[in-house]
């Protein structure tokens, strides 16, 4: 069978961000406890003019030219924070790129592993048909409400990969282990803008679901603990992959030392700390930041990954980082775009958080504010408008 999996990946984030010593002072509280205690120090913020859609079209953008679009079947949009009921926001993303008409596109959802869950069905696409090119892309915006202990964890970002055969960066392996059970840690009723959580009790279902995605994956699977050198968690927040680790490590009774234990994932958590939880998309711009920030080669390590959506779906899988792979990384573009992130202070970030939404079919005309490729220029009847900048 031909190896299957991630051939190029970039993300994208707004370009404005808080950062949490802002908050905490607002609050009253020591910012340690977010830069320590959650292990987050800025959170992205969307501008005015850019939502999920406009993310995605700028995450994927850079993947491939018009030449190589025409190879794309499929493009599985993979959101929990998606702009219709009914059409797929991955429509919007088909025409902006210029992508083919005979290209297919779906919305996929179980919160923050509907990504996951379109990586697989993608490889499982090009297995079939190994002369094409799936196109996976998670975008989403973490919202919470004011003044409550989830609002220090949201954050925004979209991630782009190309799936094909013979891949460039990842070779995923087709055995998984999964957890599913009806839980109601995190979810968002369709009348509501903001997720409803239960904080300590969703931590502690994580990983639970970790346990047993990973008991069920060595049922499925020849690879054991020791034979995987790095670890991509889902990433609501640093510190829940750092206590998840560990966790996983005291199961598989691990000899490593703590520091030994901490250097397995640490690579992953770097990009997260400044985006803040970006749900479906978290899991995989941590893989993008180990790879683009591991002082080591990856080229033929084997790496785990825990995906987790709320409600829950769990699963643990495989991969096999492939020789090479640093040809094919958008390194500089990505921290360039992190680095020229504007901050904001508390009151522009309400006036953030309180975006223009029309919810009767009224004209709304959107300043220009983001810096991205794409944006959302206006609302009219119902119907959202987007172009290219
Ligand atoms: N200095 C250093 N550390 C400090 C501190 C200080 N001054 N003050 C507090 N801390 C530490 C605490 O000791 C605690 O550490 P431990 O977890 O090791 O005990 C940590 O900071 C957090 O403090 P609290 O437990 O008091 O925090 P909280 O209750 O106010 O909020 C939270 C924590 C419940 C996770 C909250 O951020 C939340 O509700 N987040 C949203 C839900 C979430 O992300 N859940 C994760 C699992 S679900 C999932 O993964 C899906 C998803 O994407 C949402």
């Amino acid at each position: 069978m031909l190896p299957v999996g991630i051939d190029k990946i970039s993300f994208y984030t707004s370009n404005y961000y808080l950062d949490l010593r802002t908050l905490a002072c607002t609050q009253g509280t020591d910012p340690e406890k977010y830069y320590v205690g959650i292990g987050q120090e800025k959170m992205g913020m969307p501008a005015h003019d850019e939502d999920v859609v406009t993310m995605a079209a700028s995450a994927a953008s850079p993947l491939f030219d018009d030449e190589q679009s025409k190879t794309i079947s499929t493009l599985l949009f993979a959101t929990e924070s998606g702009i219709d009921q009914s059409k797929s926001a991955g429509i919007y993303v088909h025409r902006l790129l210029g992508l083919n008409a005979n290209c297919r596109v779906v919305e996929l959802k179980q919160a923050c592993y509907s990504a996951t869950a379109a990586v697989q069905m993608a490889c499982a696409l090009v297995a079939r048909q190994p002369e094409t090119t799936v196109l996976v892309i998670a975008s989403d915006v973490a919202k919470y409400e004011l003044d409550t202990p989830g609002e220090a964890t949201q954050g925004c970002g979209a991630v782009a990969m190309l799936i094909k055969a013979n891949p460039r960066i990842l070779e995923i392996d087709p055995q998984v282990g999964n957890h599913t059970e009806d839980v109601m840690d995190f979810w968002r009723p369709n009348y509501l803008k903001t997720a409803i959580v239960d904080g300590k009790y969703s931590t502690k279902i994580y990983l639970k679901s970790l346990k047993k995605a990973w008991e069920n994956f060595t049922l499925a699977s020849d690879v054991s603990f020791t034979d995987l050198s790095h670890f991509c968690y889902h990433l609501p927040f640093s510190r829940m992959a750092q206590k998840a680790h560990k966790h996983l490590s005291r199961v598989n009774k691990s000899s490593l030392e703590p520091e030994q234990i901490e250097a397995q994932i640490e690579g992953s958590l770097l990009y997260n700390k400044l985006i803040g939880n970006s749900y479906a998309a978290a899991l995989f711009i941590g893989f993008t930041s180990l790879i683009e920030n591991s002082n080591s080669d990856l080229g033929g390590k084997k790496i785990g990954f825990f995906s987790y959506g709320s409600g829950c779906v769990a699963e643990f899988f495989s991969g096999t980082v492939v020789p090479g792979y640093q040809q094919q990384l958008f390194k500089e573009q990505h921290q360039n775009m992190l680095e020229c992130r504007e901050e904001v202070d508390y009151e522009q970030y309400i006036t953030l958080y309180n975006a223009p939404d029309p919810q009767n079919g009224e004209s709304v005309i959107i300043d220009v504010d983001t810096t991205g490729k794409f944006r959302l220029a206006a609302i009219a009847n119902h119907k959202r408008e987007y172009v290219e900048r």
